[in-house]
């Protein structure tokens, strides 16, 4: 898609981070842009500060694990604006711990956004976007954790390898069909955002997270301090609004993180057990990689 001006965008997990940086930089493209997110206060926020510079917009609290939420989200962008041309599946949360210690709540939450918010996206826009006959991006936001597996976060691995196989999938069939509607997976490293405060949303009914290994409060610590070292959002939107206009399906916004893909995938054809090394070996690669 080259052309974005008066065209709509619809992006879950708008209210903050990459979310929000995306949205932002699709409003300044001069595009209608539909936000949505669980968070009501920031979302209603996000789009009054859009709104402020110029920007269509319409805030939708949504939860992207509901299917019911998700369809509606895309009628009320239908009602509004009459058409919807990119979808940013972007609504995400992390869990950390040894995988053995995730409570079954904290892989029903985790899933329930990161794996089954994408799969409701794609199930609920893509027939939209086909119909309507005409140029359409969809971006899945998965991660450089859908490429190689860290230890410490197991569900959040697990949703993100979905993320990237989903999106394959759906590039290899809408290519098989020939529509007009292009995907592309996004697969940042550490990106300055809110995703270490995710428990701020984590709805009542899944509870508490499991208890903490002694260590894990370091861990936690230098994954605060990546973070918020990593790449401002709104970078990673500009290389996103990029990828759109070239119609490139994988998009690496830290290229660092390749050697590790690369060592991973070739491990596995030369049948080689996975090592990241040892607890010191894999804080020295994360702080290398960030
Ligand atoms: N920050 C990073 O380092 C990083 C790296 C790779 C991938 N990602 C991915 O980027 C995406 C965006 O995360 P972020 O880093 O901007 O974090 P963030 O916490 O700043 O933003 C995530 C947004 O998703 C919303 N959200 C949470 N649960 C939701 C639900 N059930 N329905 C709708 N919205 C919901 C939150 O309210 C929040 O506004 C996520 O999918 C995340 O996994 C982040």
């Amino acid at each position: 898609m080259k052309e974005f001006r008066d065209k709509v965008a619809v992006v879950t997990g708008a209210a903050s981070g990459i979310g929000n940086a995306l949205a932002q930089g699709f409003a300044r493209q001069g595009m209608k842009v539909v936000l949505a997110d669980v968070e009501t206060a920031a979302l209603e926020k996000a789009a009054l500060d859009l709104s402020a510079c110029g920007a269509q917009t319409l805030a939708v609290r949504t939860d992207v694990s509901k299917a019911a939420e998700v369809e509606h989200l895309a009628q009320v962008a239908l009602e509004a604006f009459g058409g919807i041309h990119i979808v940013c599946n972007n609504a995400g949360v992390a869990v950390s711990g040894p995988s053995w210690m995730h409570t079954t709540a904290d892989w029903e939450w985790l899933l329930g956004v990161n794996l089954w918010g994408v799969i409701h996206g794609l199930r609920v826009f893509t027939p939209i976007m086909i119909s309507q006959g005409v140029e359409g991006h969809i971006v899945n936001t998965a991660s450089v954790a859908g490429m190689v597996a860290a230890p410490g976060m197991a569900a959040y691995n697990v949703s993100k390898f979905g993320v990237v196989a989903l999106s394959e999938t759906l590039h290899q069939e809408l290519a098989a069909f020939g529509s007009l509607v292009r995907v592309s997976v996004l697969c940042p490293g550490f990106v300055s955002t809110n995703i270490l405060d995710s428990a701020r949303n984590r709805p009542a009914e899944f509870g508490d997270t499991a208890a903490k290994l002694p260590g894990a409060d370091e861990m936690e610590q230098l994954a605060r301090q990546l973070v918020a070292a990593g790449m401002p959002p709104n970078q990673v939107a500009d290389i996103v609004l990029e990828a759109i206009r070239t119609e490139r399906f994988y998009i690496f916004p830290h290229p660092e993180w390749k050697e590790r893909i690369q060592a991973r995938m070739e491990g596995i054809l030369a049948e080689r057990n996975p090592e990241m090394g040892s607890i010191d070996e894999v804080i020295g690669r994360l702080r290398g990689n960030r």
